[in-house]
């Protein structure tokens, strides 16, 4: 199963002289998986954790050039296909017991789980040393996104978060027309997505018997465990916040990525959130959110000034207002979504995944210099060039955790800032500190449970059931850190 070449290449061979030279003694690359590096005609050792769905799609990705050593899912009837069509690969139920046993030849994992598991799944691969592909969103929590991003910088591994689109030609163009000053300085950024497009809104659905082929202890991993119902997996999960983070983390890492990366922003400071009706377990059906971001330093070159700018988000249909000047009958929604960019002198429109960039005034952008790094492979094979890069010459994939990490954070933050609407009040945020620093100590937040409304006779009944009162701290705490549940769920350290 394991295929590695025993020839040194010119760059082992200067590795390993080197390393003697200064008195080390150095083990192979094949030794130490993750921590050396191969020659790009050297297959990588990949597992993949999660193959029902997208999982499916990285896999074949990757899989013409490298090695598919082991499979993991916890549904095995939707997985079957997938099983079969790869006969080679080791089959697991639970990817800790595929990292106990194939851990020393495994050198590198893509996981494509539901959002709640991908940060256990990746960070425990991370602290062994595999190089990891984690889908979008990068995950459920602050926490874990800034985790994922502490460990891979303290490991040197090759990251990459599942945002296809980092690595297309809108996000460069995107990135290059607002660095050049093509519209001037952005204070206020309007984007949106035309998701859900999978059932929200719901009630808690009754529990149902398990699957045969599900081993839902498995599936429910580190989230509190609620009865199976079919309604939950598989990708029904976005719609339920315990497992996914509805319209934002399925969307957002596509559409807002040229705006982190374009505005160059970090932590915002502020957050506020609106939606049709907020319950305790599914997302709503509609949310706005609106995130601040302090005044940045441009980078050096960018004719852009990056003074403080506010960034809204809409979905589940709803769009930003049409600006003057919009060309009548033209479509905003540019495959599931879309941005607008306010600049001083005029306003950058372009789709999902930063496509078809284009300016309001019709002017077309001419001679902006190229400074994006162009990907011509894939974004799966852009990320197998960087495991097999030594850390210290790689150049790092277009979703790079150093970048996907901060950047998930926004993303999680319109969650946050959705599911603490009913404190009424603008959010003020420490992102260093991962707090909010205006929700009182004894601020208390009530959140509909179960929404029974009725007719009877003809007659309206409106009928909601709410929690308890909660302390608000304790509540937004537990949603930017999350407890695990117990019996093997734990997350590595933060690194300091
Ligand atoms: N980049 C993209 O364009 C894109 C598109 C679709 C989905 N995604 C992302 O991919 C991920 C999966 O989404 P999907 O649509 O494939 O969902 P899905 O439910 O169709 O597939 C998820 C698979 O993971 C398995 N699984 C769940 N928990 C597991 C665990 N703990 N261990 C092993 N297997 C587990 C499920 O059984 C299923 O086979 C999500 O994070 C999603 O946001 C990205």
């Amino acid at each position: 199963m394991k295929e590695k070449s025993n020839n040194l290449t010119r760059r082992d061979f200067i590795g390993r002289t080197g390393a003697v030279a200064a008195g080390l003694t150095i083990l192979p690359g094949n030794v130490i998986s993750g921590f050396g590096h191969k020659a790009p005609s050297d297959k990588l050792n990949i597992a993949v954790v999660g193959i029902g769905g997208m999982g499916n799609s990285n896999l074949k990705a990757v899989a013409p050039t490298e090695n598919i050593v082991a499979l993991c899912d916890v549904d095995w009837g939707y997985a079957k296909k997938v099983f079969e069509a790869n006969p080679n690969a080791k089959r697991y139920w639970d990817w800790r017991k595929m990292y106990e046993e194939m851990g020393k030849s495994i050198d590198a994992v893509i996981v494509a789980t539901a959002d709640h598991s991908h940060c256990i799944v990746a960070s425990n691969a991370i602290t062994m040393g595999k190089h990891v592909y984690v889908q979008k969103p990068l995950t459920h929590s602050v926490y874990e996104s800034r985790l994922l991003t502490k460990l891979a910088a303290k490991y040197k591994v090759a990251t990459q978060m599942g945002n296809q689109g980092s690595s297309g030609e809108g996000v460069n163009l995107t990135v290059e027309w607002l660095q050049n000053g093509e519209i001037g300085d952005v204070k206020k950024v309007e984007s949106f997505t035309d998701r859900p497009i999978w059932p929200q809104g719901l009630n808690v659905p009754k529990g149902e018997w398990v699957p045969d082929t599900l081993n839902w202890d498995l599936f429910i991993g580190p989230a509190k465990m609620r009865p199976y119902n079919s309604l939950y997996t598989p990708w029904n999960w976005r719609g339920w916040w315990d497992f996914g983070t509805g319209a934002l983390g399925d969307m957002a890492c596509h559409i807002l990525h040229p705006v982190f990366k374009g505005l160059k922003l970090k932590y915002p400071i502020k957050a506020q959130g609106s939606s049709t009706l907020l319950l305790t377990d599914c997302a709503p059906n509609a949310q706005m959110v609106r995130l601040v971001y302090p005044e940045r330093v441009a980078a050096k070159g960018s004719k852009m000034k990056l003074p403080e700018v506010e960034v809204i988000w809409y979905d589940g249909g709803l769009e930003p207002p049409k600006p003057a000047g919009w060309p009548a009958g033209k479509d905003m929604n540019n495959g599931g979504g879309g941005v607008i960019f306010h600049g001083t002198k005029d306003k950058l429109i372009c789709g999902c995944y930063g496509r078809d960039p284009w300016l309001l005034s019709g002017r077309v952008p001419a001679n902006v210099p190229k400074t994006e790094r162009r990907v011509t492979t894939t974004h799966e094979m852009d990320w197998v060039r960087a495991c097999k890069e030594s850390p210290e010459s790689r150049v790092p994939t277009k979703s790079d955790f150093s970048e996907a990490g901060p950047f998930n954070e926004m993303v999680v933050m319109g969650v946050l800032a959705v599911r603490l609407q009913a404190l009424n009040k603008e959010l003020e945020w420490n992102g260093e500190k991962m707090e909010f620093t205006n929700i009182g100590e004894n601020d208390s937040i009530r959140i509909v449970t179960e929404d029974r409304f009725t007719i009877v006779d003809g007659d309206p009944r409106f009928d909601r059931k709410w929690t308890d009162p909660m302390n608000a701290r304790t509540f937004a705490a537990e949603m930017v850190k999350h407890t695990y549940r117990q019996g093997g769920w734990t997350l590595p350290e933060m690194p300091a």
